[in-house]
């Protein structure tokens, strides 16, 4: 759990380079009114990451008001696909907002219907229908519902078990937060919905058996039945990890779902729009789930999200059940739209597909000289990095702690860690990066822990 964001200034080494500029101590003293106030006045969990005070972002760097200009590996968290602040999206949400329609519900609208037809335009079959919303907690949450009625209609009430996978992150609302694998994050619920199973995520590292067969021994060990699962719901990587499962285990999973009538649910909220390195990532499995989720990356800046599926499965709530204030925001459709013409025209997913080898090349020299960063996982543009006790294979969250700290400070923007007690260190820039900035951000990840091992060794 990250600490509240220490206050104190202290002097960072300048740095000046064409994707990075560092010229201020180190939270900027001036940055420390903004920064109490936030503290004063927000809730402390808001506390705790790095103390950028971002002014403006464009591209693939972020500044802030006192000359500072850091290299973004954040994309915020995983929002800006097409990049921070793209001229076209703010083009399109001011001629949205000069055209004088702000808001509309559920009331019809052009740009509604248009973003919903565009969104359909690209999914493969035989999902054909879209749900927008505005979180992806939200979509999470019409998923766990849409897979509820799927149980009620084909199997009755017995049919209710929605298996999902362990330490994974579907959101924070009461469905997303029970969906997800993190059990500290659901203590608060204390009357826990039996109708939710984890089972242990094949990633090959905290995981080590990949087999399918763990699935099913795993569910027959919880006590449930196939029949009881309405549906298997999974992040196509782990958040937490930047891991996928193997192919031939998710295959064998589209086909158990089938065999068993449990909906398929991709959580595609980190996943879409090109980070993998496809636009879906789920394409990398050679799957198509009944279900899938959006949000981060579909507009690359204004809250939007949507659901996307088999008609027969969105269409179960009747008209007027599903429904959400600001579904469909006339503002954020627009800005959606553009993000996707960027998304598609510049083949920013194809950007993503080749600059993998060589942000897993960067940081996997990383991993041959420091054996404490132990798991590297990731595709296209996600990478994640896990610092371990290398003898036990057991996290070390205060490494990838101190280490991303210490990119910061040399103008390498990253968040927290995040995953098994915070020890994975998340990559996860701007898809319009360039391949000179990914191989400076791997030089500077390496001069970090360098330096943080180097102080650790005394
Ligand atoms: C895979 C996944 N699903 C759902 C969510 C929740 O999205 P939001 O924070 O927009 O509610 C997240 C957020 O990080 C996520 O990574």
């Amino acid at each position: 759990m990250p600490a509240a964001t220490p206050l104190a200034p202290h002097p960072v080494p300048r740095v000046e380079t064409r994707f990075r500029r560092i010229v201020t101590e180190f939270p900027v003293p001036e940055s420390l009114p903004v920064l109490e106030q936030l503290q004063r006045c927000e809730i402390r969990a808001m506390q705790g990451q790095p103390p950028v005070v971002w002014d403006r972002a464009e591209g693939f760097q972020v500044y802030d008001r006192w000359g500072n200009m850091w290299l973004d590996w954040s994309s915020g968290v995983l929002i800006t696909n097409a990049g921070h602040g793209r001229r076209e999206i703010i083009d399109a949400i001011t001629r949205q907002a000069q055209h004088g329609l702000l808001t509309n519900y559920c009331f019809p609208s052009e740009i509604r219907a248009e973003l919903a037809a565009r969104l359909v335009s690209l999914l493969p079959p035989p999902l054909s229908k879209v749900f927008i919303l505005t979180t992806g907690s939200e979509t999470v949450e019409f998923a766990i519902k849409i897979a509820r009625m799927h149980g009620l209609r084909t199997g009755g009430r017995g049919k209710n078990v929605i298996v999902s996978f362990e330490k994974a992150f579907h959101g924070r609302t009461l469905g997303a937060q029970q969906a997800g694998g993190i059990p500290a994050l659901k203590e608060w619920i204390i009357h826990l919905d039996p109708g939710f199973v984890q089972v242990p995520f094949p990633d090959g590292y905290w995981t080590p058996d990949t087999s399918f067969e763990l699935f099913e021994k795993t569910l027959a060990e919880q006590g449930v039945a196939p029949r009881q699962v309405c549906a298997v719901m999974l992040e196509t990587y782990q958040g937490g990890t930047a891991a996928f499962a193997p192919v031939e285990y998710i295959r064998r999973l589209r086909e158990w779902c089938t065999g068993h009538e449990a909906l398929l649910i991709f959580d595609e909220v980190q996943a879409g729009f090109g980070r993998t390195g496809k636009l879906w990532g789920f394409e990398h499995y050679g799957v198509v789930p009944d279900l899938t989720t959006w949000g981060k990356g579909i507009s690359s800046s204004l809250p939007i999200a949507a659901v996307a599926g088999r008609a027969e499965l969105m269409d179960l709530p009747d008209p007027g059940s599903a429904s959400s204030t600001h579904t469909g925001n006339p503002v954020c459709c627009a800005a959606a739209l553009a993000n996707i013409d960027i998304i598609l025209r510049e083949d920013l997913a194809g950007n993503a597909a080749r600059l993998e080898p060589v942000l897993q090349e960067g940081l996997r020299a990383i991993q041959r000289e420091f054996p404490q960063a132990g798991f590297l996982a990731g595709k296209g543009l996600v990478a994640g990095l896990a610092c371990v006790d290398p003898q036990h294979r057991t996290p070390d969250g205060k490494l990838a702690h101190d280490v991303v700290w210490r990119a910061v400070e040399k103008g390498l923007l990253m968040f927290n860690p995040v995953g098994p007690q915070g020890c994975t260190i998340k990559i996860c820039p701007p898809l319009v990066i360039t391949e000179d900035a990914v191989r400076e951000g791997c030089e500077v990840l390496r001069e970090s822990f360098a330096e943080v091992l180097a102080e650790r060794r005394g």
